[in-house]
This record gives structure tokens, sequence and C-alpha cells, in this order.
């Protein structure tokens, strides 16, 4: 097994994220092999892992692929992962965590499948070397993961161990929060890049705003945590790694000095980045979590109902996330919410963009405006839709001639 080859990574993410994963994986140079519901896979060595850990900020798991074999039992499967030499790869004194799934009919117990392929891992590293490692269900060491379909077995070195979207700067979480790679795939579906003023009403625990000042200030996320699979790996490559978070911080170096340049233009207007909530418990996690991140300083917090949102000069993005209601009580006053986004809308933010995730379209008929687009995401198991409106200001015929642009889209 020679780990430094290049192999396949397969590099997964939430469903409806796949198309800003690939975006972003190959805006970092690289040819993406293929493409699927929740997962993008290119070949890389683990030096590549490293940095796609470092830099992308859709994606759950950076996979690294130890091996593929045919598989038709439990014994079987135990048989193979023997095989690999794991004493080369794992310490005695580790501590290992294995996830398995995949959609084989004959399963239907995959912690056994898990405890199977943990089983191999930590006998064979106890027959050679005299000791096992420690094994349980926490993801912050090394972890495997098996992936299982029909009669075929992958077997995949996680070189991210927790999820990418925990970047450690979400204390507070405050109600329902996004996860950070659903705001950032949102944002890049919104076409925000840092370049045009975002203003985000309704911000809860602050997340899109979050998400927006590491984009704008080109803040590679993996920057923020300090533990990531690949590090508990024997062999680990440190002075690599050192390499990579050097360079990332030298780009953040770079993009701050320009984006705090253009924040102290604006300190009478502050317009880059705005996030309110009527709520001071909110508006306290958010400030907080933004602290945590580092980008406090670029972000305008204010307590205010959405509709009182200070909206600058100009053009921009502004991005509401409300509440969609999962009880019957809460639709009504939901309903006058989403009537009252609309009105905003239109005597507020003419000329700008705006943007709603919401689970419910109900809700969204609401607003009474037509969608230019509607993108679908998913906020953990709910279909949501991303809405586009237009706000052009004047007729639409004139804001489609300016814009040199059919609003019929
Ligand atoms: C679904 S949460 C937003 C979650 C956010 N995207 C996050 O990641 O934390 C909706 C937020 O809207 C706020 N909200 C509800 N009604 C509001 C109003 N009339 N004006 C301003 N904010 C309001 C709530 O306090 C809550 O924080």
């Amino acid at each position: 097994m020679d780990l430094q080859a290049p192999n396949t990574i397969r590099i997964t993410c939430g469903p409806g994220l796949t198309p800003y994963l690939q975006q972003e994986v190959e805006a970092l140079g690289y040819a993406v092999e293929g493409a699927h519901e929740t997962a993008v896979e290119i070949r890389g060595t683990p030096a590549d892992a490293m940095k796609l850990n470092l830099y992308l900020r859709t994606a759950n798991h950076v996979l690294l692929l130890l091996g593929e074999f045919s598989c038709v039992g439990a014994d079987d499967l135990y048989r193979h992962v023997s095989f690999i030499d794991w004493e080369r790869l794992l310490s005695p004194d580790g501590y290992v965590s294995v996830m398995a799934s995949g959609d084989s009919r004959a399963i239907d117990n995959w912690l056994f499948v898990s405890r199977k392929v943990k089983d191999a891992i930590v006998d064979r590293i106890a027959s050679a070397a005299g000791r096992r490692p420690n094994s349980g269900p926490e993801k912050n060491a090394f972890v495997v993961n098996c992936y299982w379909a029909k009669d075929r077995c992958w077997l995949y070195l996680n070189t991210s161990g927790q999820k990418l979207s925990d970047r450690g700067y979400r204390k507070m979480p405050h109600k329902a929060p996004m996860r950070e790679t659903l705001a950032a795939g949102v944002l890049m579906a919104a076409g925000y890049d840092g370049s045009q003023p975002l203003v985000n009403p309704m911000c809860g625990s602050g997340t899109l705003a979050i998400e927006a000042a590491l984009i704008a200030t080109q803040r590679a996320p993996g920057l923020l945590r300090s533990n990531f699979g690949f590090m508990h790996w024997l062999g680990f490559d440190d002075p690599t790694w050192q390499t990579l978070r050097r360079e990332a911080h030298k780009r953040k170096e770079v993009r701050t000095q320009e984006t705090e340049v253009k924040s102290q233009e604006q300190t009478e207007k502050r317009t880059s980045i705005i996030a309110t909530d009527i709520d001071d418990r909110a508006l306290r996690a958010a400030e907080q979590n933004a602290k945590t991140a580092g980008v406090d300083h670029l972000i305008r917090f204010e307590q205010c109902d959405f509709a009182d949102t200070p909206i600058p000069e100009g053009q921009g993005i502004v991005l509401l996330n409300p509440e969609y209601g999962q009880r019957l009580g809460e639709i009504g006053a939901l309903e006058k919410t989403y009537e009252r986004i609309g009105d905003f809308f239109k005597q507020k933010c003419p000329g700008w963009t705006g943007w709603i995730l919401t689970g419910n379209p109900a809700l969204a008929k609401r607003v009474g405006l037509r969608a230019s687009r509607r993108i679908p995401f998913f906020n953990g198991p709910i279909e949501c839709r991303l809405l586009k409106y237009e706000l052009y200001s004047g007729t639409r015929e004139k804001y489609a001639r300016e814009n040199h642009h059919d609003t019929q889209e």
C-alpha cells in the first residue's frame, strides 16, 4: 500500500451542494472525475487531501481511498480489511472510529458492519504490536469510512475526522441555525464573492454573515480548526501541513488588508456586511460567533425588526432565512411575516437582488413577488428553495432595458 501515490479522493457534501462543491474543487485546480448526489471524486495524494480540508467551504468529509474489493458477507469483509497493514497507519496507542454506510440489501445493521471493520483493524494492530488501539464513536482522531453496496466494498481513510461544517466558531447556536456548509453554498448560489454589499436581516446566530466575511477575506475555513483526521496517522506529514497553512494565511492577509481598507473607506456607511435580528439573544450569539471566527470587525450587527434593517444606497444582495414553521399555530403569524418581507423588498430594496431561503412553498407565495429563480437546497432533512427576486426600481421594462436582461427568466 503506497499512501503517497495519487489515488481516488471522494469529497462528500450535503444533498443539493454538489454543484457548489464541484465549483470549489475546480477553482483549486483539480479535475473532477465524477460528480454524484452527495459527493465529487478527484485523484490526488494525502497532501491534496490536506489542501482540500483547508480550503473547501461546502464539503463534509475528504475521504482517501484505501482499498476496493468484492465482498459477500461479514467474514469476507473482516478478511479483506485485515489485509491492509494498519500497523503502518495507526499507533497501538491511538483511537479509531469506523463509519459504515451503503445500500446493500443484505445489511440491516450498519453498526454491526462498522464493528466488524473496527475488529479487523485493531486485531491486525494487536498481532503486529502486541497492543490494540482504543475505539469508539468519537470522530476526533483516526477515522475510517466503509461503504458497502451490493457485493462491493470501498474503504477510505477519513482525512477530515469531524465534519468540515464544524468550523469551530459557532459556540452559540441560538434557534434553528443552518450548517456552515449550507450557508456557504447558499452564498455561492446567490453569486456572493465579497465584492458587493450583503445585507442579512433575520441573521440568527450569524452563520450567513460570518461565512460571507470568510469568503470576502478569502479566509480558508480550515484555518479555524486545529484538529483533522490526517493528524492522527502515523507519519503525518506536518511540514507539508504547515506550508499549506502558511500559504493560506498569506492569502488571507493580503485579502483582509484590501477588505479592511475598503471597510475603513466605508466606515461612515459601513456597507460591506450588515446583519440584523429582532432577538437580542440571537444578536449576542452572532456577535460572539463572529468574534470567535475573527470577522466581527467586518460585520455591522444591529438589533431591529427586519423591515427596519438599513439598506445602503446602490446595489447588493439582501438575503433572508426566515423561520418556516413546523407547528400549525405558527403558520398564521409567519404568513404575515412573509407578506411583510415582500413589502420590505418592494419599498426598501429597489435596485438590490433579494434572496429568501425557505422550506415552506406556501409561505413563500405570501411574499407576493415573482421569483426569477428557485434553487433547491436541503436544510437537514427539509427540502428548501433559495428564491431570487429582482428588485428593480421603476418599471420592469426599464429594469430589463438597463440590465440587458430578460425579466421572464
Ligand atoms: C431560521 S432563524 C435564522 C437562522 C440563521 N440562518 C442561522 O444560521 O442561525 C430566523 C431568525 O429570524 C429572527 N426573526 C423572526 N422574526 C423576526 C423579525 N420580525 N425581524 C427580525 N428578525 C426576526 C429570529 O429571531 C431568528 O433568529
